[in-house]
């Protein structure tokens, strides 16, 4: 049986091309998507992949959304965790929505998405975890403190849950996008992507969601399971670390 991928935020961006490499190596994709009802369904009508709709940030609804796919499909055996979002803003005038919004979307939906799914892939010894955190994460950004936090914790999260599992067939890694050519990259203020961002990607341009697709996709892969607590740049060279 084809291995049974779900890609958080999978029809959009990042998770869109993502979604679309797993299967073109003949996995069974579910991709979630949080409150984009007609990109979905364009996704859906040209790829084939299935979609279902929830919120991540909401641990009930990860549970009972996983539990379908799992009657549906199967039960997961890749899991990629890509939903993200960004509400930048200066530190010293962000609200708490801006904090806590992030912080929920970005950071605690891997506990509500991993939660539910680990103890199934601890007891059928096989599961590969790919969290996608970001450059962000790595080096901090100004008018980030909300997802440079959420991000770094990603990178925790994916070593001691490497740690917890290696013993049982399970990979859990993370790659960390530096600047990709998104939705969300390209709503960054013009001025601030060209005259502050751009200079600092040594291949002088932006990222394609197909450059971070590939790395889910060998991580993903059967043969991957020495690589475990890796975290995995993509961002042009932009910080080598
Ligand atoms: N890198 C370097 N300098 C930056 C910067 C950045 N990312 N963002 C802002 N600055 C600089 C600006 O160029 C400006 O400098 P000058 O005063 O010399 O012109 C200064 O900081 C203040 O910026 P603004 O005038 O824009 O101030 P603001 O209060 O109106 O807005 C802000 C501040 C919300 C931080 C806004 O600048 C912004 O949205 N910046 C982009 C932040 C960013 O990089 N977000 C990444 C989004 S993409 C993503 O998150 C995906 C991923 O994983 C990589």
């Amino acid at each position: 049986m084809a291995r049974v991928a779900v890609v958080t935020g999978g029809t959009r961006g990042i998770g869109a091309a993502v979604s679309k490499a797993l299967k073109a190596e003949g996995r069974q994709v579910a991709a979630t998507y949080h409150s984009n009802d007609e990109a979905a369904a364009k996704f859906k009508a040209e790829t084939g992949v299935h979609v279902y709709k929830w919120n991540v940030a909401d641990y009930n609804e990860c549970v009972s959304g996983l539990g379908k796919i799992a009657a549906d499909i199967g039960p997961v055996d890749i899991l990629v965790n890509n939903a993200g979002i960004t509400k930048d803003g200066m530190f010293h005038k962000m609200t708490p929505d801006q904090w806590y919004g992030v912080i929920n979307t970005n950071l605690n939906s891997l506990f509500n998405m991993c939660r539910p799914v680990i103890e199934g892939m601890r007891e059928r010894g096989f599961g590969r975890i790919i969290n996608i955190s970001s450059i962000n994460g790595q080096k901090g950004q100004m008018g980030q403190a909300n997802y440079s936090a959420a991000k770094a914790g990603d990178l925790g999260f994916t070593k001691a849950l490497a740690q917890e599992n290696a013993n049982k067939g399970i990979t859990v890694n993370a790659i960390c996008p530096g600047y990709i050519a998104t939705e969300m990259v390209l709503a960054v203020p013009k001025d601030v992507l060209e005259k502050a961002i751009l200079p600092q990607i040594p291949v002088r341009r932006l990222g394609q969601p197909e450059e971070v697709a590939r790395c889910v996709v060998f991580l993903a892969s059967d043969d991957s399971g020495f690589i475990t607590g890796a975290t995995l740049s993509a961002n042009g060279g932009q910080i080598m670390v």
